[in-house]
């Protein structure tokens, strides 16, 4: 027996209606709308954030991820109702970056997993509600006009000394910088000439109630560290972002460019590495020169000597504008790895740079890896061979307390610093490209020339060329040194043949006699 239940009309229509609404309350039972916000605590006491602005509309949603380094534009949204695939586009410069992210509500939780690459592991992170705004970008302050920011008379051959970054990166800590200074010292380093040691990202906490910077618990007293490497005889050097955060997502100068000029000076601070990263998100790459030009002018108020370094990957054309920010040095490039790929890269497209160093005034290709245990001794010469023709600065990146002898010996030989340091200060070129075969030459004050022989490729090779081809007119010079094996090699005739290792170089040097 059946019972059928005649329903009066009315009755129909909320029966519809309900059918209509069951799939509308499942979802908004998960809905993920709203503010929320990572927070990260980390060791040296900071605390980083990513926030999520969400807005779900159905199945569908919208809204903006901003990380340490990105504010990514949520432009695709697959899944539901419970779990979310995110695809978030970033418009950083001329380079547009995507990244991916899973999301799912968990009780009051949103649940979030992502991957920096595609091969690299997955990171797994919980969300909590916020309160709306907390996660919005700060209002773009106005740019300043431009002017020419005076030189500071510094860097009149390019910087040397050590950086943090690329061996310890967010390890970085007071000791370690005092067991820096104390190997430069130790190790003869700082009688080569490695004078700074430069404390690189993660050094930062947040701002007192006044707005000053203050450093965080790894670096306890940044004066009495500034007096230690000072007392070496040695120069401390910091590093900042002319956004509201730096790359590793720590508190940037953003509105902040005098008062923390005054801290460094403050301080004792003699060098300023200073990373777009964090401004990219408020300004576009072609504003770079009046931010890069507060600093500038900030740094100079001080009335300090602080040798100025600008990091913006080699954005804008920097080399054209950089001197007139007062800047000593701009890097040229995007960050090096220590692989022989990464530096062979960023070193041999060097080229086009020469007419724009100048003593005072560098490009710099990035910090040295020698040491750091990603190439073999030979390309190890070859870094430093190549830098020094650049006329790049020469900032060690290792871990200068357990170096090898063959290490030490590469970055101590002192006729390689020589070309790299020689007051003409005039960058030197590709004079010859033949299969892997490279010749690149640099004049040196009084008429001396330094020719470097490159062999990109992987086995041994020999290598002949005109002296004619590399800028030698007449005959050339009796006399060559190769400064790698510290020996004086006769030369004669037109034509020059050496055996250069694979991803070797022989480095010459001639004199000023006969040129
Ligand atoms: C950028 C710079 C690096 C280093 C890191 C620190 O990637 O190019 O040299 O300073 O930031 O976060």
């Amino acid at each position: 027996m059946s019972i059928k239940t005649k329903l009066p009309k009315s009755a129909y229509g909320v029966y519809l209606l309900s059918l209509l609404l069951i799939p509308v309350f499942s979802l908004s039972a998960a809905d993920l709308s709203g503010n929320w916000v990572v927070r990260d605590s980390l060791p040296d006491g900071t605390v980083r954030r990513s926030y999520f602005d969400l807005k779900q509309e159905g199945a569908h949603i919208t809204g903006h991820i901003r990380t340490t380094q990105a504010f990514y534009i949520i432009s695709e949204s697959t899944g539901g109702p419970d779990t979310f695939t995110l695809v978030g586009t970033w418009p950083d410069g001329d380079n547009q970056r995507k990244a991916t992210y899973q999301i799912s509500l968990v009780g009051d939780e949103l649940h979030v997993s992502t991957r920096r690459r595609p091969d690299a592991p997955l990171i797994e992170m919980v969300a909590h509600r916020t309160t709306p705004g907390e996660g919005a970008l700060p209002t773009r302050l106005p740019l300043p006009a431009l002017h020419k920011v005076p030189y500071n008379g510094l860097a009149k051959t390019p910087p040397m000394g050590w950086n943090s970054w690329n061996k310890f990166a967010s390890r970085v800590d007071d000791a370690a910088v005092r067991s820096a200074a104390d190997a430069l010292v130790s190790t003869g380093m700082k009688d080569a000439g490695f004078i700074y040691v430069n404390i690189d990202d993660t050094w930062e906490a947040d701002r007192d109630a006044q707005g000053n910077i203050q450093t965080n618990k790894k670096f306890p007293d940044m004066k009495a560290l500034a007096d230690y490497v000072h007392g070496k005889g040695l120069k401390l050097g910091i590093y900042s972002s002319p956004g509201p955060n730096t790359c590793a997502g720590y508190e940037g100068s953003f509105g902040h460019e005098e008062q923390d000029a005054k801290t460094y000076a403050a301080w004792g601070i003699d060098y300023l590495k200073y990373d777009w990263c964090g401004a990219r998100n408020l300004y576009k790459d072609s504003e770079m020169q009046p931010l890069y030009q507060k600093m500038g002018d900030a740094l100079q108020a001080t009335g300090r000597a602080i040798v100025y370094s600008l990091c913006q990957y080699g954005r804008a054309d920097v080399w054209k504008w950089g001197p007139d920010v007062g800047g000593n040095l701009w890097r040229t490039t995007g960050d090096i790895r220590d692989s022989y790929d990464s530096m062979e890269k960023i070193g041999f497209s060097q080229n086009d740079l020469a007419p724009y160093a100048a003593p005072g005034h560098w490009n710099d290709p990035d910090m040295l890896e020698v040491g750091n245990g990603g190439m073999s001794t030979v390309e190890y010469q070859t870094h430093m061979t190549l830098w020094s023709i650049l006329a790049a600065p020469l900032l060690a990146g290792n871990d200068l307390q357990n170096m090898s002898p063959e290490i030490l010996a590469i970055l101590t030989n002192r006729e390689v610093i020589a070309i790299d340091q020689d007051r003409a200060g005039k960058q030197g070129a590709r004079a010859i490209k033949s299969g892997d075969t490279e010749v690149w030459t640099r004049d040196l004050i009084n008429g001396g020339r330094a020719v470097a022989i490159f062999n990109r490729g992987t086995s041994e090779a020999v290598a002949s060329f005109h002296w004619s081809d590399v800028g030698f007119r007449n005959k050339i010079p009796a006399k060559a040194r190769n400064v790698w094996l510290h020996q004086d090699v006769a030369v004669s005739g037109v034509d020059y043949s050496t055996t250069v290792p694979g991803h070797g170089v022989v480095l010459l040097v001639f004199s000023a006699r006969k040129m």
